[in-house]
């Protein structure tokens, strides 16, 4: 396949693409009392209004019209938030004047809310996130370029149809793939093993490929009221199996494991995991390495233990994925699988 570029020429003001930019907060919105302070400062604090006034340039890109729906650090961030988002999401994406919608969310939890949302707006038009690793007050700053990327990038028809896309740092990844792989630096994100789908710069977008598994639109998942509670627990040398317990005595509908490396889990807490699904809790094998996949059967005994391979999905996304799943109904070990192979 070609690859998609659209580049923004001068237009007159009514020509430009209609962006609606809803803002939650997070370092992008952050502030500190001295510029060369970026990793003491307080997140969420600036208003979307100031993070627009910052880049002049958004005038010659985008008409743009913007709502606070949030000013949280993304640490803080509850599963309710990502119902109240997408349901915004849709009902601006319903309006005929708008082209795109823009979200800008803090770094931390950022992958979340992207696959939570990819997997539950029902709409082709672009939906794009971004975030900035320096607070707004920061020498050097990456949030005013990261905003202006993504907003050109919303108003882009190359990135219609592509589910919820993630732009930074002049990247743009899809929401399923991206994961924050640096704890300060400004290129804080990957797509690891798969890669970006491609780029925004100058005004220029660029896709090198295209989002395979259904997302949006061809989901029947949706950000509702009651997110089913689902934990994630880790194995480690010398782990315990008090997690899990405490876990399903707190009513967890599912757990997910981070397992070490093919998402092997420590026999004490497997032994766990094995009684919990028993009781009826969803286990989801899925690994703490970073990159790679998990094989269903490599590393544990999923047919006989009733456990799911999460694939490539990390332990943050599995969970996502595991709680749309109960919400949708399926329960099963054989249906949640094929929802993991599927999404
Ligand atoms: C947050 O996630 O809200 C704070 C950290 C960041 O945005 O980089």
């Amino acid at each position: 396949m070609a690859p998609m570029t659209t580049t923004q020429s001068p237009a007159s003001p009514a020509a430009l693409p209609r962006i609606a930019v809803l803002a939650t907060g997070g370092t992008i919105a952050g502030s500190a009392a001295d510029a060369a302070n970026t990793s003491g400062y307080q997140a969420g604090v600036v208003g979307v209004d100031r993070l627009l006034a910052a880049v002049p340039a958004l005038s010659q890109v985008a008409r743009i019209e913007a709502e606070q729906v949030a000013s949280i650090d993304s640490k803080d961030l509850d599963v309710a938030l990502w119902t109240t988002l997408a349901a915004r999401i849709m009902a601006l994406a319903a309006r005929e004047d708008i082209d795109g919608i823009v979200v800008t969310h803090g770094t931390d939890t950022l992958e979340e809310t992207a696959y939570a949302l990819h997997l539950t707006v029902k709409t082709d038009k672009p939906v794009v996130m971004t975030a900035a690793m320096r607070p707004s007050s920061a020498l050097s700053a990456d949030g005013p370029l990261n905003l202006l990327g993504a907003i050109t990038v919303a108003g882009s028809p190359a990135a219609r149809g592509q589910g919820v896309l993630v732009a930074f740092n002049n990247r743009i990844h899809s929401a399923r793939d991206i994961v924050k792989t640096s704890t300060y630096a400004v290129d804080a994100f990957q797509s690891p093993e798969i890669g970006a789908l491609g780029w925004v710069q100058d005004g220029r977008v660029e896709f090198q490929r295209t989002v395979v598994r259904p997302h949006t639109v061809a989901t029947p998942f949706v950000a509702s009221e009651a997110w089913p509670l689902v934990e994630i627990v880790v194995s480690y040398a010398g782990a315990s199996r008090a997690a899990v317990d405490a876990f399903v005595a707190g009513g967890a509908r599912g757990i997910v494991v981070a397992g070490t490396g093919n998402g092997s889990i420590h026999a004490s807490v497997q032994t766990a995991l094995s009684e919990a699904r028993a009781r009826g809790v969803a286990v989801v094998r899925a690994s703490r390495v970073g990159s790679g996949h998990v094989m269903r059967n490599g590393a544990a005994p999923d047919d006989a233990c009733g456990f799911v391979s999460a694939g490539t999905l990390n332990p943050y996304k599995a969970r996502v994925l595991l709680m749309l799943a109960l919400a949708a109904g399926e329960s099963e070990p054989a249906a949640l699988q094929r929802v993991f192979d599927t999404y």
